[in-house]
Formats: C-alpha cells, sequence, structure tokens
C-alpha cells in the first residue's frame, strides 16, 4: 500500500500546497439563507465511507482534527460540505483580469463559478447551493479549492475533468477541445432512483447540478425573467383570447415560489404589464425581491392581495404583488371567495419536494425547517396531505374555467407520487402525462423550443455595464422583429432589458433567439470583442432549450412519438457541442425536474476575438440548437418540420436533416383498427385448447 508522504510528493495541485496550515473555521455571515438538513440514512459501514470519502482531499497532519468535524457535518447537516476550507473573504465573479491563470477559459470559468456563490445570487452561498433547493456547483469547499487551483494551472492544451463536483485531474488535450468538462449525477440505470441516490450524495460521490448550477452558467434569476415573461404572455395569447400584439394589461397571474428561478414571476408578470399575486413562505425571499424591486407590494392576507389585484387589473397597470403565505392557503381563499384568477401556476421547488422544496400548509417555513432536521417521516405525511390539498383546489378553479399550467417544477409528479392517480392523463401512471398541461407542452415547446427559440446568455467578462450596453444594442441589430412574433417579442425584449434593471451578480444578459439568431449574435460580439469595443465575453445557455433537456415532464414533455423516454438528445447534443470545440461542455441527470426524470446538458464558449473561435461558433451553435429542432422534427411536430426544411434549404451542401413522411390521416388507423377486429374474431372463433 503507498503512503501518504509518497501520494502527496505525487501532486502538485493538494489542498496542502493552498495552505500551510489548517485554515481556522470562517464565521458564518448572520441573515444568509443556510440549507436545511439533509436526509442522512447511512449506516455505520457507510458512515465510515463517507468519512474516508472526503478524508481523500485532505493531507494525514489534518485527519486527528477533520475526522470528527466532517462526522459532525454529516450528522448535523446531512452531508458533508467542508465548511472550514470556504474563503473567509466574499465570493462574488470579479472582472476577469482581476483572476490568475494560464489561459482565458481558466479565468473566466472562475468568473463564472464565483458568480454562482455570490452571497447576493445564490440560495444557499454556504452549501455552494446555487438555486432551485438542491443544485450546486460542486460538492464541498475541498472540490472548490482544488477546482479553482485547476483552472488558475490549466493551459490551452489541457481538459479539466470534473464528475459530480470531484475534479478528477488535467488532461493533456487538443487546443480545439472543450477546456472543462462537467458530468453531474450520471448514475447507472438501475440504480438510477431515488434512494441510491441518496445514498451516493451523502457518501460524496454524486452531485446535483440541476442545470446552470452545476454548468457554471448561471446568471441570477434574469436567465429565467424572459421565459416567463415569454409563457405567460403567451398563455394569455392562447387561452384568454389576447391579440399577439397585446399584453396582459387587465389580467391576473396567480402563482407561488420568489426563490432562484421563480423570483422572475413578480418581475416577468410587470414587464409583460399584467398583475401578479405570488405566494412564498420564506420572508427571506420576499426582502430580497422587494429589496431588487422585482416585488411592488407584499402584503400577509389574501383579502389585500386580492383588492388590490382587483385594482391594478381595472386601471390596466402592472403589478407583482407578493403573499407572505402558503400558496395552498391563498388557493382556499380564492376558492371560498369565487376570486377571478385568469392564470394559475406553481413554482415552489416540487423536484425536492421531501427535501424541503414544497412547504406543506400548516406550517410556518421556520417549522417547516425545523420538522425537515427533526422528523422527516411526519413531514413526507404532511408534504403529501398538502400536495393532495393543493390538487383539489386546483381541480375546482379549473372546473370554474381558470386556465392552469405545471410550471416545470414536477408539480403533477409529486401529486402523483402523493397518491393522487386521477392526476394521470390515461388514469392509471405518468407515462402518457398528466390532466393538466405543462408549460412546455402548451406552450414553450410548440411556440420556442420546436422553432429552436431558446434562453441563449451571455456573460460581459469586462464586468463593465458599458460593455451589456453595446453588446444589447449590438444584438438587438441582429434581430428582425418582422420575422415572427416571437422576434418582435424578442426584440422589445432586448431593447427595453437594460430599463428593466435585470442585472443580479456579473454583468449577464437573457436573450431567447433560433439557431441562425444566436450565430449571427455570436459571431457580431466576436468581431467586437476583436475590434476592441469590448472584452471578451462568455456564451452560453440554461440547459432548458430546444435539444438540451430530455425530460419528459418539461422539456420534451411535446415529444409524441414514444421517444420522450429516450435521452439520446441531450446527449448527442453534449458530444457534439465538445467535439466542435465549445470551451466548457456540462451533462447532468436531474435537471429541475429530479433525479432519473431528465438528462440535461449545456456549454461555455469564451469569445475571445479570434478567428478560431468565429470558426467554433459557425459549427457548434446551428448544430446545438438544430440537433433539438431535427428530433423534433422526427417526432413529427409541425413546427420543427417547417424550421427543418427551411433549415435544409438554406444550408444546403453545409447540413442536412432527416425529415419524416407522415401518412395520410386514418390510413394507418383504419388498418390497425380492421386488424385488432379481425384478431379479435379470429381468437373469438378459434376453440379453447
Ligand atoms: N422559472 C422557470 O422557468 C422554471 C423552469 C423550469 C423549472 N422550474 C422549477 O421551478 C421550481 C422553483 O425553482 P427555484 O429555483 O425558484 O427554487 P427555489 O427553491 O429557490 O424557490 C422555490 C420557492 O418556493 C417557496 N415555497 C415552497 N413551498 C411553498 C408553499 N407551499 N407556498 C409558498 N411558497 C412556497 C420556497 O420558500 C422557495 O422560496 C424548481 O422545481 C425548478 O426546477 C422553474
Amino acid at each position: 500500500m503507498h503512503n501518504n508522504v509518497e501520494i502527496s510528493k505525487a501532486m502538485s495541485i493538494k489542498l496542502d500546497s493552498i495552505f500551510e496550515e489548517l485554515p481556522k473555521i470562517p464565521k458564518f455571515v448572520e441573515g444568509i439563507r443556510r440549507a436545511p438538513k439533509r436526509d442522512f440514512k447511512l449506516n455505520k459501514e457507510e458512515t465510515i465511507l463517507a468519512l474516508k470519502n472526503a478524508l481523500r482531499y485532505i493531507p494525514e497532519k489534518w485527519h486527528t482534527e477533520l475526522a470528527p468535524e466532517f462526522l459532525e457535518e454529516l450528522f448535523t447537516r446531512g452531508r458533508i460540505y467542508g465548511y472550514r476550507f470556504r474563503p473567509e473573504e466574499k465570493i462574488k465573479g470579479r472582472p476577469i483580469n482581476e483572476y490568475k491563470g494560464k489561459c482565458i477559459e481558466g479565468k473566466a470559468f472562475q468568473v463564472m463559478i464565483e458568480n454562482n456563490l455570490d452571497f447576493y445570487v445564490a440560495l444557499y452561498p454556504y452549501e455552494l447551493v446555487t438555486y432551485g433547493e438542491t443544485g450546486q456547483v460542486c460538492q464541498n469547499w475541498m472540490q472548490y479549492r482544488l477546482i479553482k487551483k485547476y483552472l488558475e494551472e490549466i493551459t490551452e492544451e489541457q481538459t479539466l475533468v470534473v464528475a459530480s463536483g470531484h475534479p478528477l485531474g488535467l488532461f493533456n488535450a487538443p487546443t480545439a477541445a472543450p477546456r472543462v468538462i462537467i458530468t453531474n449525477a450520471m448514475m447507472v440505470g438501475i440504480f438510477d432512483d431515488q434512494e441510491n441516490w441518496h445514498r451516493a450524495i451523502a457518501l460524496g460521490v454524486a452531485n446535483y447540478g440541476q442545470m446552470t448550477a452545476g454548468g457554471w452558467m448561471y446568471i441570477g434569476p434574469q436567465g429565467i425573467v424572459h421565459g416567463t415573461y415569454s409563457t405567460i404572455l403567451n398563455a394569455g395569447r392562447s387561452v384568454l383570447g389576447i391579440p399577439a400584439e397585446k399584453d396582459l394589461s387587465g389580467h391576473l397571474f396567480l402563482t407561488s415560489g420568489l426563490g432562484g428561478m421563480s423570483g422572475a414571476q413578480g418581475k416577468a408578470v410587470e414587464i409583460a404589464n399584467g398583475v401578479g399575486i405570488i405566494a412564498e413562505v420564506d420572508p427571506s425571499r420576499i426582502k430580497t425581491r422587494h429589496e431588487q424591486g422585482w416585488i411592488s407590494k407584499v402584503v400577509e392576507n389574501p383579502e389585500e392581495a386580492f383588492s388590490i389585484a382587483e385594482e391594478y387589473k381595472k386601471k390596466g397597470e402592472a403589478i407583482s404583488i407578493a403573499f407572505y403565505g402558503n400558496i395552498v392557503d391563498l388557493l382556499e381563499y380564492a376558492v371560498e371567495n369565487n376570486n377571478v384568477i385568469d392564470l394559475l401556476s406553481d413554482q415552489t421547488s416540487c423536484h425536492a419536494v421531501y427535501d424541503g422544496g414544497y412547504c406543506p400548509q400548516g406550517l410556518s417555513f421556520d417549522e417547516r425547517t425545523e420538522m425537515l432536521n427533526n422528523n422527516s417521516i411526519e413531514f413526507k405525511k404532511r408534504v403529501d396531505e398538502s400536495l393532495r390539498r393543493h390538487f383539489e383546489l386546483i381541480k375546482i378553479l379549473v372546473d370554474r374555467g381558470v386556465y392552469f399550467f405545471d410550471y416545470g417544477n414536477s408539480f403533477m409528479k409529486a401529486v402523483f407520487d402523493a397518491g393522487v392517480i386521477e392526476i394521470c392523463r390515461n388514469g392509471k401512471d405518468p407515462l402518457d402525462g398528466f390532466i393538466f398541461p405543462s408549460y412546455v407542452e402548451d406552450i414553450m415547446g410548440p411556440v420556442f423550443f420546436d422553432y429552436g427559440y431558446g434562453p441563449f446568455r451571455w456573460v460581459c467578462l469586462s464586468g463593465r455595464s458599458e460593455d451589456l450596453s453595446k453588446t444589447d444594442k449590438a444584438a438587438m441589430d441582429c434581430i428582425d422583429p418582422e420575422k415572427r412574433f416571437q422576434d418582435r417579442d424578442n426584440y422589445i425584449w432586448i431593447r427595453d432589458a437594460d430599463k428593466n434593471k435585470l442585472v443580479v451578480g456579473t454583468q449577464a444578459r437573457i436573450l431567447y433567439q433560433d439557431g441562425m439568431g444566436r450565430m449571427n449574435i455570436a459571431l457580431k460580439f466576436n468581431e467586437m470583442v476583436r475590434e476592441g469595443e469590448i472584452g471578451p465575453i462568455m456564451l452560453g445557455r440554461d440547459h432548458h432549450d430546444t435539444g438540451g433537456a430530455d425530460s419528459p415532464f418539461r422539456e420534451t414533455s411535446n415529444i409524441k412519438d414514444g421517444s420522450n423516454i429516450m435521452a439520446d438528445m441531450a446527449i448527442q447534443c453534449f458530444a457534439g457541442d465538445a467535439a466542435r470545440g465549445m470551451s466548457l461542455v456540462a451533462i447532468h441527470n436531474g435537471g429541475g425536474v429530479g433525479i432519473g426524470k431528465a438528462i440535461d446538458c449545456g456549454f461555455g464558449l469564451v469569445l475571445d476575438g479570434s478567428e478560431r473561435v468565429d470558426r467554433i461558433i459557425r459549427t457548434s451553435i446551428p448544430w446545438d440548437v438544430m440537433g433539438g429542432v431535427a428530433r423534433r422534427a422526427w417526432a413529427r411536430n409541425e413546427n420543427s418540420i417547417e424550421t427543418a426544411i427551411k433549415y435544409n434549404d438554406e444550408r444546403k451542401g453545409v447540413d442536412h436533416i432527416t425529415l419524416p413522411y407522415i401518412p395520410k390521416e386514418g390510413l394507418v388507423e383504419d388498418l390497425v383498427d380492421k386488424k385488432f377486429e379481425d384478431d379479435f374474431t379470429h381468437h373469438r372463433d378459434t376453440p379453447d385448447e
């Protein structure tokens, strides 16, 4: 067996080269949100394994001091976070030139990681959670320290491999290869379930990357404002009869959640000129959004919420109202008092209902945390009861004509798991989806993803707001508002983006664009970098996109050829992005819906102004989007077929998409009907043996 002296000598990047002495435990700042204790069910042998796993990062001289500390963390927090290695100073995405590094990508990804962990941006910064209750940059602070060091050391001829938060090492690679490849929680099929997942994460061998948390591409709640704005606007257009050129004026959107992504709802409803009531149980989230100006009014009783909403509806003016309380209580009130609601949704973290993502009716936020810490069995019971009541109330409202849609938070799956079989469309299991539409199935899918429109984004790595204004203007000039109504909405979005004060954290922007739109904007930005008009740019997207996520309860809920249970698209997208030279590629299990329910991927591309990057943009960006459109077209999605036909024409000799032949209406149905009838007759006529 090798001894630790040999092992230490064999490494130049290690915690003992970062710290001469064991660092002191940094102070926890009062008022910073902390993750609740995570479910801890390891037995004695597994606990030993978890400790040995964590100590792999720690030089032997510190083992006796840190082993009991890690054990304590495991018992009190359900995980080993290695708090001792958290930097004492404030983490924040700083201008790129303030970082050490041997290549631009190495420095650029430090900006991204630190923005994901900024106190002002991250949900639970001490536990490395960026958003979505459980979405982490990496598992623990030892990994964070090593990743940072690797990014300082990485050259243009190396790739950093990060497996579920663990930096496996630097490996020689061509300049054209990605600098960082990330995988998160890619569990083997038969073990890809909740029980094994909880075991793996407590053992310290898995990380929940969500989407842009573990993909280091989070840009604060702005990242979701544009999608939310488009979703509610188009929900209004399709179910409330609002014309394409009009907004949500005079209409009420009622929902819940003011957290990481859900926090975008207040801002989005105001940009769409509607009225919003958003229930939130955690006062600290309300405070954050109110201080940011993303919520205009805070109330504590439902009556006041509805009366203000009525007043603003009548005036046709926009307002976002936070209701401090449980969404189920708010719905109880609306049902009892016959309040008019136009659009209804929910954005509690139902992908992690039993981990604290959903606060049951009857418990305050603090009581929820306490019960979660001390009695997880009772907590689960209360969550299930609350979800069942939540469902009943929605059903009553829907029967009265309210349009409810699932906001991709696994709400309907959680209701099903709580024992409500009638939520399934086929009355028995979720294979054919649920009785209420999901926002992707009805809106995002057909109106955006099928055309290739998705959440393209960029970060001005210089940290200068002037750079952001210049890129906003340049992006706007690339959009033809007359092309489609989606382009007009996108044009208005980017025109008003600065005015809407969307930046939280780094100087970043989200802009929905289709494949060619994204490529043209990226080429323009790279040219601006080349000409010294702006500093370098990080380009990326949410995984929640046309080709980025195989997620039958969300992104691929409008895929109806049976392939909604396949994950080929996301894996091809990830591999294709890597092959074409994106600077970072990431692939995760779980996304925003929970482990085993999705495979999702993303990328980061550093625009350094070079012609090399121009070539990467020309091949990788169209692939990243059109791979998804091609799959959607193959699934016979009308709008994707239209987009692919046009693409095949425009890109003759460059790209080529296989398109599906469609049998005449009734041909297959009649044939199969007849066959089944004959077979039935045949079986009936055949005497029993
Ligand atoms: N915004 C989007 O476009 C989008 C897209 C896809 C999925 N989602 C999903 O939406 C969910 C929310 O994401 P997030 O990042 O905001 O998570 P989050 O955990 O940061 O926020 C959820 C918020 O809901 C609040 N909450 C929980 N139970 C409540 C209850 N019963 N009543 C009122 N408030 C309650 C919590 O206190 C929390 O602030 C996730 O499941 C995510 O995957 C959002």
